[in-house]
């Protein structure tokens, strides 16, 4: 069996659309009210690409800054994996159209499908790439255009999501201790029509009475969604904890999938960390699904929170159901 770490962080890069959604701007086209969504969620603003920018471009933005930082040039990336829930087409993969654009000839490209914990998924799928030899420098990617799925006509969701890119240059570890220190990964599908996009695929492809039905958006059930996030981030947190044989009071920053203030204060709560050590940034993004851990890694690190041999506690949830978790000696 591979020890780890394995794998470890060499650079990260992120995309934020310029354009800028305030809860003020909803409250002239839906029922709701700023001390209402921030009370509720902690969410001020959000990002919103442009019908001209694409998820590919989004990430590409991204990756060229994480590959910067990491010291790479396109010809030295191996493998190229993205997660998102909103690919730029059903076919081919949006990580394909991000190589073309990289320039990226060599490596292998693929979209990995496993809403907000994307990126974590992509990870643990780069960790294995690496374990086994079959690539050196890992293009792990987050990207995503929320607002072309999101039904802006309903205010329990269309408050929630932004639209951001992030992405990590991961490279096999060095043997200094540093990387990821453990990974948890689990789904329950049984749980997926309480969050999901129920129209434009193959089950029922676009069709007019898609539209008619604005099936072609994300539909959730709040309030279930909520408890499942708590009970099973709460879940991610003990078992990457327990897996890499530190405890809380080790931690120096939790980096939580950034959903709901109030899902980050318990899950913080359960795991055992002060909100001080919480990184949090839902109020200036809201969600922002796979792109939401990069953009808060980024953040963490412009802000001097992340320094190196800082031990984080990463951990996200979304639709599918899908969770995980990681601990992270950067
Ligand atoms: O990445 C993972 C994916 N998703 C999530 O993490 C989201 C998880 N869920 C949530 O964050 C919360 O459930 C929401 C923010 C979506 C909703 O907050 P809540 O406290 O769970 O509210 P609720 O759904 O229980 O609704 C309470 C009331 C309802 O009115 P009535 O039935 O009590 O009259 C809603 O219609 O709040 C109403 N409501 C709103 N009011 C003003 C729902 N959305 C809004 C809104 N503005 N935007």
């Amino acid at each position: 069996m591979t020890t780890r770490p394995i794998a470890r962080f060499a650079g990260l890069g992120v995309a934020v659309p310029e354009k800028i959604l305030t809860n003020t701007d909803f409250e002239k086209i839906l029922d709701t009210s700023h001390e209402w969504i921030v009370e509720r969620t902690g969410i001020r603003e959000r990002h919103i690409a442009d019908e001209d920018t694409s998820v590919a471009m989004l990430a590409e933005q991204a990756s060229k800054g994480a590959m910067a930082r990491a010291g790479i040039g396109p010809e030295d990336v191996d493998a190229i994996i993205l997660g998102t829930a909103t690919p730029d087409r059903l076919l081919p993969a949006t990580a394909c159209d991000l190589q073309a654009l990289l320039g990226a000839d060599k490596a292998v490209a693929f979209d990995v499908s496993a809403a907000c914990p994307g990126f974590l998924y992509s990870l643990g799928v780069a960790e294995g790439f690496i374990a086994s030899g079959l690539a050196q420098n890992c293009l792990v990617v987050g990207a995503e255009k929320l607002s072309t799925i999101t039904d802006y006509t309903d205010r329990s969701t269309a408050i929630l999501f932004g639209d951001a890119a992030g992405a990590a240059v991961v490279q096999p570890a060095e043997g200094d201790g540093r990387g990821v220190l453990s990974m948890f990964l689990r789904s329950d599908g049984k749980l997926a029509p309480l969050l999901y996009r129920p129209g434009g695929g193959a089950c029922d492809p676009i069709s007019t009475k898609v539209v008619e039905e604005r099936s072609q958006y994300m539909k959730m059930a709040g309030r279930e969604v909520f408890k499942a996030a708590v009970r099973t981030m709460a879940q991610a947190c003990d078992e990457a904890l327990t897996r890499a044989g530190v405890s809380a009071d080790d931690i120096d920053l939790l980096v939580p999938h950034q959903a709901n203030i109030r899902i980050l204060e318990a899950t913080a709560k359960h795991a055992g960390v002060p909100m001080d050590k919480v990184m949090v940034n839902v109020d200036r993004y809201g969600n922002t699904s796979s792109a939401s851990i990069p953009l808060a890694l980024d953040q963490a690190v412009a802000e001097g929170r992340i320094k190196q041999g800082s031990l984080l506690l990463l951990v996200a949830f979304g639709a599918g159901f899908t969770w995980g978790s990681a601990v992270v000696r950067w």
